[in-house]
């Protein structure tokens, strides 16, 4: 753990854009809240401790980051008041003398490495203040970051308050600032909302800092990293990049995706070596699957784990509690929960297996359904190894089936069946001769008669 580094993470904002009952940063991107990305990217640096300021009742996003802690905001009147609102829960780092990083909590594609190089330009002695800047195509509505000769940042002036050549300044501060933390929350209580939109920047640091001797210096980035998310659209585009790089690892790591662009991955997938993945296949949360398994087109998948060589798909779906063994296979429009499959079982067509355990190399046939809940409560059923269960069987749960047992085409069994035996439900065939040909004479006959 890092003594020396405090992080705020400023959430306060109430999202409008969004319009939605939930608080922006606890919006998912890649099946996780904002907010656990921006955590996530500062808990690589292994901070003391990590504070996230929210605004009032925003209890869910407490909820959320705990057991990070949250300082309240009263009221939202601009950024500097918002890293203020965590005075009380840094005064341990503070009096430390820790640094103290400045992260947006609806900014989840900030990288690691990026936090790193920050820490370098402080750990380098190269000013009290870092700030992360970078480039934007249009640098409209961002704080512009005026430099001199030598590099050190003068001040960075808002777009509202900025004149026209100043506006025409491409570098712009992305919202994260690392800074000596003892001399930011000195110079907090300084900075006033004498500004075109009456809010206190924390910008102003900058200019206050200098007058006192404290330095500022620039670290840049992509613009993509300090992508902020306002609205369902901008959160869309965050979705887009951060599948785009989940992809990427994914095919780093030895899995092969046919049509990446299709693919979407949660980011906890765990995707082993020589896993092939077809067109339009979606993991949910908690999927790991193991090497060399194959998921066919159009399969659906979460909570699940797949041991190697098992094949998945096409029409797949794979819920929670879903384990496959070894060599498994589950077809086309087949649904599996809280069940496991031993190594070499088969479930190749249109069936539901859910409360279940499955032997080895057991054969489910087309159609087999485990009724699993009686409305009440669930019950499960066991298949032994090697069983054999004939298409379009119901398995009334609780039930079990024993090792190396049949089960004949189209029985609905509620009773168990030991090991080795055979069970039909079925009700005796019979059989009228002509009596097809005779049925159709008749009607024909009828018909002509109108
Ligand atoms: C801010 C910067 C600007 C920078 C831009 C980058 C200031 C004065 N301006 O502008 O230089 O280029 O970010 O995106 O800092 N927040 C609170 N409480 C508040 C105000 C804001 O928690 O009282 C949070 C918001 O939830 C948001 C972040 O701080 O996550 C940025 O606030 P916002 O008002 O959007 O700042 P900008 O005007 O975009
Ligand atoms: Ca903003």
């Amino acid at each position: 753990m890092s003594s020396e580094l405090a992080v705020v993470v400023l959430a306060a904002g109430k999202g409008t854009r969004m319009k939605s009952d939930l608080p922006k940063v606890l919006h998912p991107v890649a099946g996780r809240p904002m907010v656990d990305w921006v955590l996530a990217a500062a808990e690589a640096l292994d901070p003391r401790e990590i504070v996230v300021v929210v605004g009032p009742g925003m209890d869910s996003v407490a909820e959320a980051v705990a057991p990070h802690r949250t300082a309240v905001q009263a009221e939202q009147l601009g950024t500097a008041d918002a890293v203020a609102a965590a005075r009380e829960a840094l005064a341990g780092a503070l009096d430390a003398g820790a640094d103290v990083l400045v992260l947006y909590g609806d900014g989840p594609l900030i990288e690691p490495e990026t936090l790193r190089r920050m820490a370098a330009a402080r750990a380098e002695g190269r000013g009290d203040y870092v700030w992360l800047g970078f480039r934007p195509e249009d640098p409209t509505g961002y704080g512009r970051l005026q430099l001199d000769e030598a590099g050190a940042v003068t001040r960075i002036v808002e777009e509202k308050d900025a004149s026209e050549e100043e506006r025409r300044i491409g570098l712009c501060w992305g919202g994260l600032l690392l800074a000596r933390g003892p001399a930011l929350f000195a110079q907090l209580p300084r900075i006033s909302n004498d500004n075109a939109k009456g809010e206190y920047y924390l910008t102003d640091l900058v200019a206050l800092g200098a007058a006192a001797g404290e330095r500022s210096v620039v670290v840049e980035c992509s613009a993509e990293e300090v992508r902020g998310v306002n609205s369902r659209a901008e959160l869309a585009e965050a979705e887009a990049l951060i599948q785009g790089r989940l992809r990427r690892a994914a095919m780093d790591g030895g899995a092969t995706l046919t049509d990446p662009a299709s693919v979407f991955l949660c980011w906890d997938t765990r995707l082993g070596r020589d896993v092939t993945i077809g067109p339009n296949v979606c993991f949910g949360p908690g999927a790991v699957v193991e090497d060399g398994v194959e998921i066919r087109a159009f399969s659906h998948l979460e909570g699940c784990r797949i041991a190697s060589g098992a094949v998945v798909g096409p029409f797949a779906r794979l819920r929670p509690g879903a384990e496959l063994g070894e060599g498994a296979r589950v077809g086309n429009f087949v649904e599996v929960k809280a069940a496991t499959l031993g190594p070499g079982a088969k479930v190749n067509h249109l069936s539901y297996v859910g409360d279940a355990t499955v032997g080895a190399k057991a054969n489910l046939g087309a159609g087999t359904i485990t009724c699993n809940y009686d409305g009440y409560r669930k019950s499960r059923t066991e298949i032994g190894a090697e069983a054999f269960i004939g298409s379009n069987t119901a398995l009334v749960a609780p039930v079990v089936v024993g090792r190396g047992a049949i089960v004949g085409a189209g029985s609905t069994i509620a009773e168990d069946v030991p090991d080795e035996g055979l069970a039909v439900t079925r009700a005796e065939q019979t059989i009228r001769p002509l009596a097809a040909r005779r049925f159709r004479e008749k009607r024909a006959a009828e018909k002509k008669k109108g």
